[in-house]
């Protein structure tokens, strides 16, 4: 299967053939499967129990240099949980998602029958991506920013808006300084390139972690990838990078949460799985500059520089409108299904 193949086979909608429940409880994973997560690691398992279905961590897949505390690894958890929700209230099931915090933790997400809804953003799930291009500079109107404001709105977790200039350029210093921090650290370099998957082949067979094309550069055999990544990707050259990038955006969305625990952080990610996919209804770009919030060191300045106090500033989104960029992998959905263990 070539690159092209395995992006047509898993950006779709469910197929004819959706009929009996083993099929749709297999769909609702794939749904859920569709969901980002940090570097694309697909960290998550999938336990199909009787009238729900469990969504646990899978920590083999962590990533310790940027995500330490795990925080992005339980906001991806969200994310997937999120897509789970509305994948089931579109197939007739409840979609109530808990969080249950013992051991590792698990999301538990409800399929008692009522009636189906496919909502706007249900539908919007095969086409939405994190687009990290420049955008075309415009802004949005009142009511696009009022819709992206209530989706990404939930319980104990907030989002604000930022499309004025200055609060952009702000913004901009903080990233500038966690992105060098990460740039330089030799460990981050490691972990990052441990997850790009340089050619076409490499990728496909993979079924994760971060392709050449979903990053703007052309495929290469992974011996001239790896030598042109150590070579090119330098402080002065990225923080550029990300300086155009913000400035040619329509703003910057920030979630915080009111309490910095596991059970916030995946809300947190079923925030910005809302405001992702509204996004995507409204023909809206976005991709994340997370940096301010991936260093610890930085964080506490980043939070006060934007008047926050208490509570943890969790992820940092720029918008936009712009052009769609290649799409990302995911594994099979057998690599993912627990399987049922003796009764
Ligand atoms: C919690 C979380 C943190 C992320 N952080 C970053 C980031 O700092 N920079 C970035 O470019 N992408 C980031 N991503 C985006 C993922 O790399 C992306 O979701 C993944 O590669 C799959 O691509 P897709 O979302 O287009 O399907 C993050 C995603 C999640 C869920």
């Amino acid at each position: 299967m070539n690159y092209e193949q395995a992006v047509e086979s898993i950006w779709r909608h469910a197929e004819g053939g959706v009929t009996n429940d083993a099929a749709r409880l297999k769909e609702l994973v794939r749904y859920a499967t569709l969901a980002p997560s940090g570097h694309n690691t697909q960290c998550w398992r999938f336990r199909v129990a009787d009238g729900a279905i469990g969504i646990l961590p899978d920590l083999s897949r962590r990533t310790p240099v940027v995500d330490p505390d795990d925080h992005h690894l339980y906001v991806s958890l969200g994310c997937a949980a999120e897509n789970l929700s509305l994948a089931a209230r579109a197939f007739g099931m409840t979609g109530e998602v808990t969080f249950r915090p013992e051991g590792d933790g698990e999301l538990l997400i409800t399929l008692d029958s009522c009636r189906a809804e496919a909502a706007p953003l249900f539908e919007a799930i095969p086409a939405r991506q994190c687009t990290r291009t420049d955008y075309d500079g415009s802004s949005l109107a009142g009511e696009e920013l009022r819709l992206l404001e209530a989706a990404g709105t939930g319980r104990g977790v907030a989002v604000t808006l930022l499309t004025e200039r200055e609060a952009l350029e702000k913004v901009l210093e903080y990233v500038v300084q966690g992105n060098s921090l990460q740039v330089n650290n030799p460990a981050f370099r490691h972990e990052l390139e441990d997850w790009i998957r340089f050619g076409d082949r490499e990728a496909v067979e993979a079924g994760d972690g971060l392709s050449a094309r979903v990053m703007g550069n052309p495929p290469t055999p992974r011996w001239l990838g790896r030598w042109l990544f150590r070579a090119l990707f330098r402080e002065r050259a990225e923080n550029a990078r990300v300086a155009r990038q913000i400035r040619s955006s329509a703003g910057i969305a920030v979630f915080v949460s009111d309490a910095d625990d596991r059970a916030h952080w995946v809300e947190a990610g079923r925030c910005y799985q809302r405001f992702a996919l509204q996004a995507t209804v409204l023909g809206i770009r976005n991709a994340f500059v997370n940096q301010p919030v991936e260093e610890a060191g930085v964080r506490p300045a980043f939070a006060k520089a934007l008047g926050l106090s208490g509570g943890r500033p969790d992820l940092v989104v720029r918008f936009g409108r712009g052009k769609a960029m290649p799409r990302s992998l995911r594994r099979p959905i057998e690599s993912v299904l627990i399987p049922p263990g003796p009764s």
